[in-house]
């Protein structure tokens, strides 16, 4: 069964590849033959570029999951590809080869989409230059440059990392044409080294400034922009601190939480820390209903309703959150995390206390709508969200304690199939657990206690 729809998901990604090489190959056909158009050129570069991608750069980008988040993720794809090609062509004519910003688009795909989208983006454009030019010593040239910057930029995290990977670039876009002078003799002038040598410095700068400006109209955001959003200065954040403080501490500890086990099995940090913050900003709306924001007991407005007005009032917060999301332009990712950090759980309080006047109640009326969580960023920002919330009933926790609430919160979880289809495996699981466990322990306001195996032991540590 299991592995009939692991046999579904793969031939989906198949298909949804399947085309992608041949819009590609369209645009970059007729990019590069914009000022030559010839029939025959177009059609072999369309021929080779068809070649490239569904030999080599289908196998490339199989790993990557980014493309079918959301199609906007393939319309940015094939915005920038069209941009970029015909940008290409242009300075190409106008100013010479050594002025081609040929990394400007592979490294804007691997910011905002993926690594393995940039370097193949990359490898289309310098192979097809190079090709439509009859330079192979062209194609020398320019790849070594797509590599470099595609692959530093892999696990971006700041600016600085952006303008570094252009000034590394620009070194090894020199020395490539240094090392061909013997061959090709260029006869270039100290001008045209130092064009050779800034163009990637200069391309790392476009990049960091028309960035913001991508991130904000297409709501996809490289992990420049997730962690610009991830700041209390945020006029949502500011907004959930005031109408649900219980919310917000509950949001930062799970950020932490979800960030830390991100790292322990080398996934995005930066990604989960985001969308940690933002999960339950749907609580804005009607605070006094979520227990944490209750200032006693007795406030319970829970108490008074029905169980199924509960369940509904409770759920309400995805729906919601979804809204905000939407309003504030937030990441498309973080507001997909929001209906994924429930899943379909079933509201287990209420649906036994409906039980309890009702032996006929069903299950699925106290689930959320889901959808599963579908990444193992998002599979953690479940774990980390339901190990914060159950962590509460401990009073004076011990390392013990902390270990098995953690250990039997995630037990329940992946006995639940919330987890199946995050990819997450057995071993991930268990170093997220003891990442979470490390947590614990650091955070100040959780002083775990150590049982005292005997006094000398104490005494020494
Ligand atoms: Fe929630
Ligand atoms: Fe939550």
């Amino acid at each position: 069964m299991n592995q009939s729809k692991r046999g579904d998901a793969d031939k989906l990604l198949d298909e949804s590849f399947a085309y992608d090489g041949i819009i590609i190959a369209l645009i970059i056909s007729v990019a590069n033959n914009m000022y030559d158009l010839s029939l025959l050129g177009l059609a072999n570069e369309f021929i080779l570029i068809l070649i490239i991608w569904y030999g080599i750069v289908e196998q490339f980008i199989h790993t990557s999951k980014t493309m079918n988040i959301d199609t906007r993720y393939r319309l940015l794809f094939y915005g920038i590809f069209l941009i970029g090609g015909f940008l290409n062509t242009f300075i190409y004519k106008v100013y010479g080869i050594t002025f081609i910003p040929i990394i400007l688009v592979p490294m804007l795909i691997t910011l905002l989409i993926d690594y393995e989208f940039g370097a193949s983006a990359g490898l289309i454009l310098s192979l097809s230059t190079a090709f439509h030019y009859h330079d192979f010593f062209m194609f020398l040239h320019l790849f070594p440059q797509v590599f470099v910057s595609t692959y530093l930029l892999k696990n971006v995290r700041s600016r600085m990392q952006v303008t570094k990977t252009g000034l590394i670039s620009g070194v090894v876009s020199l020395v490539m044409i240094l090392l061909q002078e013997p061959v090709r003799h260029f006869y270039f002038s100290l001008t045209d080294y130092l064009v050779v040598f800034f163009n990637p410095l200069v391309s790392s700068i476009v990049v960091l400034g028309i960035l913001p400006y991508i991130e904000v109209s297409t709501r996809i955001y490289s992990n420049i922009g997730l962690a610009e959003i991830c700041t209390p200065n945020h006029p949502l954040l500011k907004l959930l601190l005031i109408h649900a403080p219980g919310t917000y501490y509950h949001s930062m500890r799970v950020a932490e939480l979800a960030e830390h086990g991100a790292e322990s099995i080398n996934v995005n940090p930066i990604l989960v820390r985001a969308c940690a913050y933002y999960h339950d900003i749907g609580k804005i709306r009607n605070p006094e209903y979520f227990i944490e924001n209750l200032k006693t007991p007795e406030d319970n407005p829970h108490d008074k309703l029905a169980p199924e007005n509960s369940k509904a009032t409770i759920a309400k917060h995805i729906k919601d959150g979804i809204e905000i999301a939407k309003k504030y332009r937030l990441p498309i990712q973080v507001e997909m995390a929001i209906p994924q950090h429930h899943g379909t759980r079933v509201q287990k309080y209420f649906y036994s206390k409906a039980l309890e006047s009702n032996p006929n109640t069903r299950v699925e009326d106290f689930r959320y709508e889901g959808p599963k969580p579908k990444t193992k960023e998002m599979g953690i920002l479940m774990l980390a969200d339901v190990v914060e919330a159950s962590s509460k009933s401990l009073k004076h926790p011990t390392v013990d304690d902390v270990r098995q609430i953690i250990e039997k919160s995630v037990a329940e979880l992946f006995e639940e199939g919330e987890l199946d289809e995050t990819n997450l495996t057995v071993n991930e699981l268990k170093t997220i657990i003891e990442s979470f466990i490390e947590v614990f322990e650091n955070l100040s306001n959780q002083r775990i206690e150590y049982p005292i195996i005997d006094e000398k032991m104490e005494i020494t540590n």
